[in-house]
């Protein structure tokens, strides 16, 4: 049943991994399992305006798009292909005229990845829409596809519909888990891990020099990929027993060593690249630091980028805060960083 006018919005998180996808096959199916917080701060929200066509009127994907309340013709491009992906799934999309408003709640080129959030707030809308037209889909379903839409425009933004933890990839001892969607890790995970805290320091706000995209391509071929898959599976199994156990040295130990091995895979890419920045080291050399002289529990991680993410339970907050505001701030640029926490995933506003 089709509606003349309807209009959604939506509020989704970005994520970071703890496990890292890095390598893909078409269509963005991913080389190995991967696992990640979602975060709460760090988030887009999207409002769309659906418009019922008149039956003359073309029956071409149509929408137009603002960023920040500015038309942002720029943007364009990445969200055609997007619709181009999806169409198949959401024949609907081509009855209505779409007007896509949309903000982030983090600096605009911060460097923190915004196709996560931005690509599952659109999935999340065009799935309101769906269930408006087909009101009996259930809660799971509406879940899982718009995990697969948003997956189709970025690997990672599958893991941004639910939370605290969702595993991205098929793996033989995380139930229900497929290479299509993300689902929620549904194990009972230790409370050390409740409200866990990431701070995001900004080391660099540049464009990357090499994009996700071309960093996945360049797993093909790659003299380690093979083994890094495996690894990653290995320690997909591993974290989700450290996770219910509460083994918060091995979850330190295996964060950091993911976060190190996937820059490793840039570096013996070929070509190879660097996104690491010498203030990236000095940050990772101050916090392995500050871990041993206070008997912390203070990892990293890294995306695909220069900045660092700062991971601890919340009982160290007012410590750490101070330690990052006091030291680690100044190799950020500006001396600017985000906190954030674990949040639950896409909220409807
Ligand atoms: O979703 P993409 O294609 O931007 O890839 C993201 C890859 C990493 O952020 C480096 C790792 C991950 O699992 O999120």
């Amino acid at each position: 049943k089709f509606i003349d006018k309807v209009s959604y919005t939506w509020q989704t998180p970005s994520n970071i991994a703890l496990v890292k996808y890095w390598g893909k096959s078409n269509p963005q199916i991913p080389k190995n399992a991967s696992i990640s917080f979602t975060l709460n701060n760090c988030h887009t929200i999207t409002t769309i305006d659906f418009e019922r066509k008149r039956f003359s009127e073309s029956k071409k994907v149509d929408f137009d798009l603002f960023f920040e309340g500015k038309e942002k013709e720029e943007f364009k491009p990445k969200i055609a292909s997007f619709f181009k992906r999806i169409q198949e799934y959401c024949p609907y999309i081509f009855e209505y005229k779409m007007t896509i408003n949309s903000e982030n709640s983090f600096p605009h080129s911060s460097g923190i990845a915004s196709s996560a959030s931005g690509l599952s707030a659109i999935a999340r809308c065009l799935m309101s829409l769906e269930s408006k037209i087909n009101p009996n889909l259930s809660s799971e379903f509406i879940n899982k596809k718009t995990s697969f839409l948003a997956r189709l425009g970025s690997g990672s933004a599958s893991r941004s519909i639910e939370g605290p933890l969702v595993v991205w990839g098929n793996h033989p001892e995380i139930e229900g888990s497929s290479d299509l969607f993300g689902v929620k890790f549904s194990n009972k995970v230790h409370p050390i891990f409740n409200n866990y805290q990431d701070v995001i320091l900004l080391v660099d706000k540049g464009e990357k020099q090499v994009s996700s995209t071309i960093g996945h391509g360049l797993m093909h071929n790659h003299p380690y990929a093979e083994n890094r898959f495996q690894q990653a599976n290995e320690n997909l199994s591993k974290i989700s027993k450290i996770l219910q156990d509460g083994n918060i040295k091995e979850f330190i130990d295996l964060v950091e060593s993911e976060a190190l091995t996937l820059h490793a895979m840039m570096l013996t890419s070929n070509p190879y690249f660097i996104l690491m920045k010498p203030n990236t080291l000095e940050i990772i050399n101050k916090i392995w630091s500050y871990r041993k002289e206070n008997k912390s529990n203070i990892c990293f991680t890294l995306d695909a980028g220069a900045n660092v993410h700062v991971l601890f339970p919340e009982n160290e907050k007012e410590k750490v805060l101070q330690f990052i505001d006091n030291e680690l701030s100044n190799y950020c640029q500006k001396k600017q960083y985000i906190c954030d926490t674990v949040g639950l995933g896409a909220k409807q506003i």
